[in-house]
């Protein structure tokens, strides 16, 4: 069997996401590629491959720009190839349902079948910083999770995706975000922190960045991925109107996880759920010894 993962991600939590679960498929012996999705990027032709995985995580309700204008290039579809959809989000309410229905319309318009869609729930990289305890059990939920659902999507399983009139309409109300992000990328700017380093310029999914004078200048062609303003060693760049949900810094995901009065406070009950729903799946450490 062979399978192509198409991923966009800014600050590494899809990707992150998505190569656990490659590594479970190759584990199986599923022959594996991995397309970063950035500008002008490869396309893999999808008709060469058995399973199909779109990754990206939630942008204001939604997939980022960089997912639909990727889905476009792709060729039409020959022959039955099923296609998952992996998203990740920073909080697990239900508005963030409705970021695959664009993605699905696409996608179908070109005769894939999408066969099911799989959340995790991971750090926010922007609005507010969660604390390390949170991302460690985000990530154990995540890893509790991934072999069985990696298996799942091996196996061909089909669910329905969660699209319905009223996400459909918020995700598409919220797509404003798009031509918004081409505007307000146009404020960023690095402070008298900046190095010069050119981390930023490098890391662009977008090529938004070029160095002129040994300080990043920023174009036109921001989609608010954050990847320069997270990963920036020195916290230098100022994110416009956007400056006071800026986050800065990796996660350590290998900590304690959060014990439930931890949690944080913003949608804790839709956290703990999220939480409990991932605890009926063992650990992976525990289930190689079951
Ligand atoms: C511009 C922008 C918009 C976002 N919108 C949402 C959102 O609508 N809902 C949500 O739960 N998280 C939202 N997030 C948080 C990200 O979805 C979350 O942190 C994700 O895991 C980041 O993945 P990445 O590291 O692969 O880029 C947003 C983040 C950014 C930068
Ligand atoms: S990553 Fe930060 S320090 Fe490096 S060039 Fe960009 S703004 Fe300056
Ligand atoms: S300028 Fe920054 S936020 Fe905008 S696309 Fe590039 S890395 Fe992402």
């Amino acid at each position: 069997m062979r399978a192509v993962f198409n991923v966009f991600s800014g600050t590494g939590n899809t990707h992150k996401i998505c190569h656990a679960i490659m590594d479970e498929w190759c584990k199986r012996g599923v022959e594996c590629k991995y397309v970063s999705i950035e500008k002008d990027c490869e396309v893999r032709n999808p008709n060469e491959f058995d399973r199909i995985v779109i990754g990206y995580p939630v942008h204001a309700f939604n997939a980022p720009q960089p997912v639909f204008d990727f889905i476009k290039r792709l060729p039409e579809c020959k022959g039955e190839r099923l296609v998952y959809l992996v998203k990740t989000s920073g909080e697990p309410l239900k508005f963030n349902d409705g970021s695959c229905a664009h993605v699905y319309d696409l996608l179908r318009k070109k005769g894939y079948k999408v066969a099911g869609e799989y959340h995790y729930v991971m750090p926010y990289n922007m609005i507010f910083r969660h604390s390390d305890g949170m991302a460690a059990r985000m990530w154990q939920a995540a890893e509790r999770r991934i072999p069985f659902e990696a298996k799942d999507m091996l196996d061909g399983k089909v669910t329905p995706l969660k699209k319905g009139p009223f996400k459909r309409f918020v995700s598409f109300i919220f797509r404003i975000e798009h031509p918004a992000m081409h505007l307000v990328g146009r404020a960023f700017k690095a402070t008298d922190a900046c190095i010069g380093c050119g981390k930023c310029a490098r890391g662009c999914p977008q090529k938004n960045i070029t160095m002129a004078g040994g300080k990043p200048v920023f174009g036109k062609n921001c989609i608010g991925c954050v990847k320069c303003s997270f990963s920036c060693p020195e916290d230098a760049i100022k994110i416009g109107v956007l400056n006071g949900w800026r986050v800065n810094g990796s996660y350590k995901f290998d900590g304690v996880p959060a014990k439930d009065d931890e949690v944080c406070r913003y949608c804790r009950r839709s956290y703990i759920k999220y939480f409990r729903e991932a605890e009926k799946y063992p650990l992976p450490q525990e289930a190689d010894k079951q």
